[in-house]
This record gives structure tokens, sequence and C-alpha cells, in this order.
């Protein structure tokens, strides 16, 4: 018995690093894995690599699981529906969305350019939010036909969109973006029994070898990262929703948003004053 036995799983950019990791697990726990991922390399641009969704697709099924693969890019409408019709046609269904795929285009924030601003903001950030609702609409035509509903989707953020980053104002903005994605589609679709979770990995992989941190530690790894998403996918994730979950190797956390108690004036029709702010700032922000 696999945790996702019976289960039709779409992982994007999953031919490699952390989102091969998920399918190669998932796949192993029963699902009937879509392997999108649209090839090249880690900024984005074309490469002449084989098709890693390929690539990952023959490991499965060499392991004796269930997959196919989709070379749509998850950046545009017409590849995010494209995805779902993949695993339309090949299984018939949709239950897991996994939005993992991802590009780095680092740049301090003053040389930032606009075309490095749109592609990344393009990849994580309207690719997380055009393939769950192709998925979702997916979800709510089987829902219509067969009366049952319920389904699960993990974004992927990350700690440079929760806490920020040098050289990634691009990337973090996009992490932090699907964090409160992540948030409003939590509380939007509880309603057709949809988890909406988070997980924010440390890994070794091509976007993060050249760290260097990634130079000693060998013990953050993409197989440390794919039990998270498969708790979060699964049934064992019971109607927990909008939660970050992040995993570094051995390390499990979470991420909050914290709200602080804050500080009333004595008289509740009064108005703060900037010179009051300034001399209550502790006492407005302690947590
Ligand atoms: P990776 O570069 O190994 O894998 C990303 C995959 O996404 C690649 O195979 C790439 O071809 C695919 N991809 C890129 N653009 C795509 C598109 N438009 N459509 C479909 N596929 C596309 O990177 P890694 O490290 O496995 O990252 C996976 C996710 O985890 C990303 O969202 C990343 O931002 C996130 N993450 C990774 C961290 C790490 O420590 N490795 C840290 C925090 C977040």
């Amino acid at each position: 018995m696999g945790l996702l036995d019976g289960k039709v799983a779409i992982i994007t950019g999953a031919g490699n690093g952390i989102g091969r990791a998920h399918a190669l697990l998932f796949a192993q726990e029963g699902a009937r894995v879509v392997v999108n991922d649209l090839g090249g390399g880690r900024d984005g641009s074309p490469n002449d690599a084989a098709s890693p969704a390929d690539v990952v697709v023959r490991e499965i099924v060499a392991a004796g699981g269930k997959a196919v693969a989709s070379y749509d890019s998850v950046a545009t409408a017409q590849g995010a529906a494209g995805v779902v019709a993949r695993a339309v046609s090949a299984f018939g269904r949709v239950d897991i969305l996994v939005n993992n795929a991802g590009i780095l285009r680092d740049k301090s924030f003053m040389k930032m350019d606009e075309s490095m601003w749109d592609t990344v903001i393009a990849v994580h950030l309207k690719g997380s939010f055009l393939c769950s609702q192709a998925f979702v609409k997916q979800v709510m035509a089987q829902k219509a036909a067969a009366g049952a509903g319920g389904a699960r989707i993990v974004n992927t953020t990350s700690v440079s969109g929760m806490m920020g980053n040098f050289g990634q104002s691009n990337y973090a903005a996009a992490k932090a973006g699907i964090y409160g994605l992540t948030r409003t589609m939590s509380i939007e679709l509880q309603k057709h029994r949809i988890t909406v979770n988070a997980l924010a990995p440390i890994a070794k992989t091509r976007m993060t070898e050249d760290l260097p941190m990634f130079h000693e530690v060998e013990t953050m790894t993409p197989r440390h990262v794919a039990p998270a998403a498969l708790f979060l996918a699964s049934d064992l994730c019971g109607d927990r929703t909008g939660h970050v979950l992040a995993v570094a190797g051995a390390r499990l956390y979470a991420f909050k948003v914290i709200e602080t108690p804050g500080k009333f004036k004595d008289d509740a029709d009064s108005v703060w004053t900037a010179e009051q702010i300034a001399e209550q700032w502790d006492a407005i922000v302690k947590g």
C-alpha cells in the first residue's frame, strides 16, 4: 500500500533537482505522475540537454512505476492548460499538483533589469497561479461528474522569499508572492476540499551548488525534501492548509507571519503622531 495509491500527481519542473526527487518518491508511493519539465538551463535559457522529463519518466518506469512526460512551460496559460491536459489524456484525472518549476536570474537590486524581473516572476509566481487555476478547473469538472472533489496543491516558496536575500529581488518577490498566493488559495479553496500548502526547501541542486555552504555540506539533498512534499500531498496532511513547511536536510520547521499585539492609545478616538510612533517603536513591534 502506497500513500498515493490511485492518485494522479502533476509535478512541474520535475526533470531535475527537487522536482525529480518528488516525482520518484510519489511514483514509489503509488501515484501516476506527470513529469513536467521544458528543459533548459538554470536561468531558463534553452540548451541541448536531452529532455530531463523523459529521463525521469524512464527512471520511474524502470522502477515499476507509472509516469508520462510533459514538456510545456508553466509560464504561459497555454502551457499550464497543456500540463493538466497531459494528465487527463494519460490518466483520466488529477488529484495533486506540485508547483515546483523554477529558474534563477540573480543580480543586485540596482543592476536588475526588467527582463530578469519579468522572466523570474513569470516562471515562479505566474506559473504557480496559472497551473493552479488550470488544475482546480479540472478538479471542479471531476467533482461535477463524480460528486466527490478533494485535491491537494503544494507550492514552492523559499527562505529568500520569506526573509529576503542579497541579489534576489526578483526571485524573493516571486517567492513571497507565492506565499500570499498560497494563503489566499488556501482560504478560497477550502470549501472545495482542496488543501494548499507550500514548501520552503534548501537542497544542493544545480540551482544552489555554487553557494559557498554547499562546497562543504552534502547532507541537504532533494531526497531530504521529497518526504515533506509527500506529506503535504497525501491524506496524512488531513485538512491542514495554508502552511509553509521548511526543510533543510534533517531539519524540519515552519515559516509563519506574526502579528504583534501592538499598542493602543488610551483614548480610542485619538490619533498616533509620527513622534509618538518613534517614541513607542519598541512596544509597537515587540512580538
Ligand atoms: P533545478 O534547476 O534543479 O530544477 C528546476 C527545474 O524547473 C528544471 O529542471 C527546469 O528545467 C524546470 N523549469 C524551469 N522553468 C520551467 C518552466 N517554465 N516550465 C517547466 N519547467 C521549468 O532547481 P531546484 O533547486 O530543484 O528547485 C526546485 C524548486 O525549489 C524551485 O521552485 C526553486 O526556486 C525552489 N527552491 C530551491 C532551493 C534549493 O535550495 N535548491 C531553495 C529554495 C527554493
